[in-house]
């Protein structure tokens, strides 16, 4: 399975921070705002991955990220010209998708939680269909919105309607910005046509899912964080959460060095590289995980 990490846009919700800097270049406490969506396609062991931003900051991101291979991916990028819309990163990467299933994670999507990997990596096994998730929110009019059905006697709960921002939302459930595709994907987003807001969206390939009654859709349970980080306020509870889930656990959240290492994408050599490399704290956090 292939992976797309759209991190483009004006980020104009964070002007004026976001003048003159990129949004996912952001800390989100200790690290880059692009290490936590790269981390959760990382989880799903996805490692051929495309990043999709603007022409003027993606020389910033392939600084920051190289060609991948110091984390045992294979990183590439591609330009969108302008913010056409998040369904947009399936046309940009039509070609770099090459009819595979592919995820799509949005840069400013942070998940973290028990179970989380094996969800995503049950979600990344998808031959068929198309897999999203819900998540209950208080704001449900910021966002997709899902609304299901009561559980069959399996637990399934049926998808009864997608919104996208909803002024009056019929479910408390989000859609968070992590979307799983079979090889229909492109062609399907081929046909789409902009919302009102003028954006090609992804609700509306969702909904082409739904309508063929391919659409799957996981609950995240009250253990699992999503946070967006698109907002002034967003950026700092998010910034807040990690801090103080870390600095209580000493473990570290979304950290792609760590999870290459434990998925066996780089072995103890490699990480020992990384941690030489990384001053302070975190080169130090790298070295205790091979020398507890
Ligand atoms: O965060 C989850 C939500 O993301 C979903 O619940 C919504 O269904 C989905 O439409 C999206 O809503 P937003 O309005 O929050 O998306 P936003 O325009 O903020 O873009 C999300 C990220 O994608 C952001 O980091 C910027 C980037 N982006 C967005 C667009 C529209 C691009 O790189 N290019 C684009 O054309």
């Amino acid at each position: 399975m292939k992976g797309l990490i759209l991190a483009g846009g004006r980020g104009t919700r964070l002007y004026p921070v976001t003048r003159a800097v990129s949004k996912h270049l952001l800390p989100v406490y200790d690290k880059p705002m692009i290490y936590y969506p790269l981390s959760a396609l990382m989880l799903a062991g996805i490692r051929e991955i495309l990043v999709i931003s603007t022409p003027e900051d993606l020389p910033q991101y392939s600084r920051m990220l190289g060609d991948g291979a110091q984390w045992g991916l294979q990183l590439s990028y591609r330009e969108q010209a302008t913010p056409r819309g998040v369904a947009d990163a399936l046309l940009i990467g039509e070609s770099f998708i090459a009819g595979e299933p592919c995820a799509l994670v949005l840069g400013d999507n942070l998940f973290y939680g028990t179970g989380l990997g094996e969800m995503l990596r049950r979600a990344a096994a998808l031959q068929r269909g198309a897999m999203i998730f819900a998540y209950p929110v208080r704001d449900p009019e910021r966002y997709g919105i899902v609304e299901l059905g009561a559980a069959d006697d399996r637990g399934h709960r049926r998808v009864l309607s997608l919104e996208e921002k909803p002024v009056s939302p019929r479910s408390n459930l989000a859609v968070p910005g992590m979307y799983f595709y079979d090889r229909q994907a492109c062609e399907l987003a081929r046909s789409l046509v902009p919302g009102p807001r003028g954006e090609l969206e992804i609700t509306d390939l969702n909904q082409l899912y739904l309508d063929r009654s391919q659409l799957h859709v996981e609950v995240f349970g009250r253990g699992t964080a999503w946070l967006d980080a698109g907002t002034h306020s967003s950026l700092l509870a998010a910034a807040n959460f990690v801090h103080a889930v870390q600095d209580r656990q000493g473990l570290m959240i979304c950290c792609p060095e760590e999870i290459a290492w434990r998925m066996g994408f780089i072995n103890d050599a490699q990480l020992a590289r990384l941690a030489a490399e990384l001053a302070a704290e975190y080169g130090e956090y790298l070295r205790h995980l091979l020398h507890p």
